[in-house]
């Protein structure tokens, strides 16, 4: 297929730029007050214009909505608030013809308690055809659900039905974990990506991708309350005790899971020079285990994590980027790098708004996929909202405890001077806040110094002088003996890329023309360059 403008040998995800949609939020055509397909297929420009090569969706599919569409009750077809399959198919169409590739989100964890698989299971007896789709089993002979576990949005991750019986879920008691030893189960995901792949997308992430096979599920944990704290981003914790938790996680990244995508590389290779991919949102422990998802007839690519939780701290960052880049040479992949998406804190709210400037350029220079995820381009925070606006699950089955993550999900300024700056003529479904109002796409155009205009001019050069698997070397690190806040500096083909994470400007004697600076003015001396607190610079040979 060559509708795709700038082909390159190498296959097209390997160093792409991939620009996460959360549809709800992203535009809305209709007034309704959420975000649509339609809406998005309208501003595709836009998004070709920031020098993406991918968007990806997530999900927009047939849902009950109780987690962000994650709980899917038919994945073969659009939710009604977002629009049809033409209108999948149009958006599909009008990416392509700008260039863009379009990765869908497929969620083969658990479906939503709406799919009529568990509706018939529900209707169905203990041990039946349809409840083995699911993880059903009995109580304990004291009442109890079968295990201990605690669902990730916290509670128990067991709902009981009326019979008496349990059914399994990781997540809300609305998303049924599916039963992978059920091989109608990876039938029907086959249809599910045969669908999508012949509909024309381009590649898959994949939900959750380390949590499709269980074991030993009559086995109860030992710390389920630890476990559960481990797992949360938002929760402080000792960095060796959350690993040693994280490395008993008794669901998740079984050898199971490896065996399901052997079968579906071989799909996806089955569709040729259309080059699918598949990136796996795989959380495991220890790191290396990372690296099984990306064998070479396994994915393509597998989330790299790190990066949304990482302090701006030079010894951090150093470790963190090295060992992604040598776990993954380890296998001949090439690692991903994400500062934002939408379970997480927005990183200009996580670290400030100069040190997430200076951290999208040192990441776009590295070797590998980088992540964006909307908004992040105009170095939106996380939204402020009040506990009522408040729709994520975690929230709801915490008593908000856990405030969730819908400060993430806040809808995109566009234009205008009043919220909510042309996002939708309705009311949108968050509240967008009226202090955004400069950082809303009309009024960053407009603005030579807007993150919007810096992440511009980055991507397109990233695209000229970056791409190509070269290798980084790092010359100030804190191996050379850098401070641990003080500069971080490495080489990738002709651009020398310099992160100064102090708060006082640092010289440095490199020779070269300054192509790009995060933030501040760049003052020279004897042929020297002083580079500004908190800021990356970009120098060509
Ligand atoms: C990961 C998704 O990114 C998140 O939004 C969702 O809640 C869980 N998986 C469950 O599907």
């Amino acid at each position: 297929m060559n509708y795709i403008r700038g082909m390159k040998s190498a296959p097209w995800w390997k160093e792409a730029v991939i620009y996460q949609i959360y549809p709800r939020s992203f535009y809305d055509s209709n007034g309704d007050g959420e975000g649509d397909l339609p809406g998005i297929t309208s501003h595709l420009e836009y998004v070709q214009k920031l020098g993406v090569d991918a968007i990806w969706l997530s999900p927009f599919y047939t849902s009950p909505n109780k987690d962000g569409g994650y709980d899917v009750a038919n994945p073969r077809d659009v939710d009604p608030r977002f629009g049809n399959l033409a209108d999948a198919k149009a958006l599909i169409v009008r990416a392509h013809e700008l260039g863009l590739r379009v990765i869908v989100d497929i969620v083969p964890n658990h479906f939503s308690d709406q799919h009529e698989w568990f509706q018939a299971a529900l209707k169905s007896s203990r041990g039946s055809d349809e409840r083995n789709c699911f993880h059903f089993y009995d109580a304990k002979p004291d009442g109890r659900p079968p295990n201990n576990w605690i669902s990730l949005f916290g509670g128990p991750s067991w709902t009981q039905v009326e019979d008496g019986q349990f059914y399994l879920h990781l997540f809300d008691s609305s998303q049924p974990d599916l039963n992978w030893e059920n091989p109608e189960v990876n039938a029907d995901f086959e249809t599910t990506l045969r669908f999508w792949l012949d509909l024309g997308i381009d590649g898959f992430r994949i939900d959750v991708a380390h949590g499709l096979v269980k074991e030993n599920i009559h086995a109860d944990h030992p710390d389920p309350a630890g476990l559960s704290l481990a797992l949360r981003l938002d929760v402080e914790m000792d960095t060796q005790i959350r690993h040693a938790l994280l490395e008993t996680v008794p669901y998740f990244d079984r050898q199971g899971v490896h065996e399901i995508y052997r079968k579906w590389r071989k799909l996806f290779d089955s569709y040729g020079d259309r080059d699918v991919m598949a990136v796996a949102e795989a959380w495991v422990h220890p790191p290396v285990n990372a690296t099984r998802y990306v064998r070479a007839d396994e994915l393509h690519q597998i989330f790299n994590f790190d990066l949304l939780t990482a302090p701006f701290e030079s010894a951090f960052l150093f470790d963190v980027i090295n060992r992604s880049i040598e776990l993954n040479a380890t296998v001949n992949a090439l690692p991903t790098w994400a500062l934002s998406n939408h379970d997480s804190p927005r990183v200009a709210s996580r670290i400030g708004d100069a040190e997430s400037r200076a951290l999208a350029l040192f990441v776009f220079a590295l070797p590998g996929s980088a992540y964006v995820f909307a908004g992040q381009e105009l170095g939106l925070p996380d939204g402020p909202l009040q506990d009522s606006d408040r729709e994520d699950p975690s929230f709801i089955r915490s008593q908000g405890a856990i405030k969730g993550r819908d400060g993430a999900r806040v809808p995109l300024p566009w234009s205008g001077d009043t919220t909510p700056f042309g996002f939708s003529s309705g009311k949108p479904w968050l509240p967008i806040d009226q202090s955004w109002q400069s950082m809303s796409v009309g009024n960053q155009n407009i603005d030579a110094k807007s993150v919007l205009n810096l992440y511009r001019s980055a991507l397109s050069l990233r695209a000229l002088h970056l791409t190509g698997e070269g290798e980084i070397t790092w010359l100030q690190s804190p191996l050379h003996g850098a401070k641990p806040d003080g500069l971080l500096t490495f080489k990738r083909g002709e651009i020398t890329v310099v992160m100064n994470l102090s708060q006082q400007p640092h010289e440095v004697d490199i020779a070269g023309q300054v192509i790009l600076l995060s933030a501040g003015v760049l003052d020279g001396r004897n042929g020297k360059k002083l580079i500004p607190a908190c800021s990356t610079v970009w120098i060509h040979d």
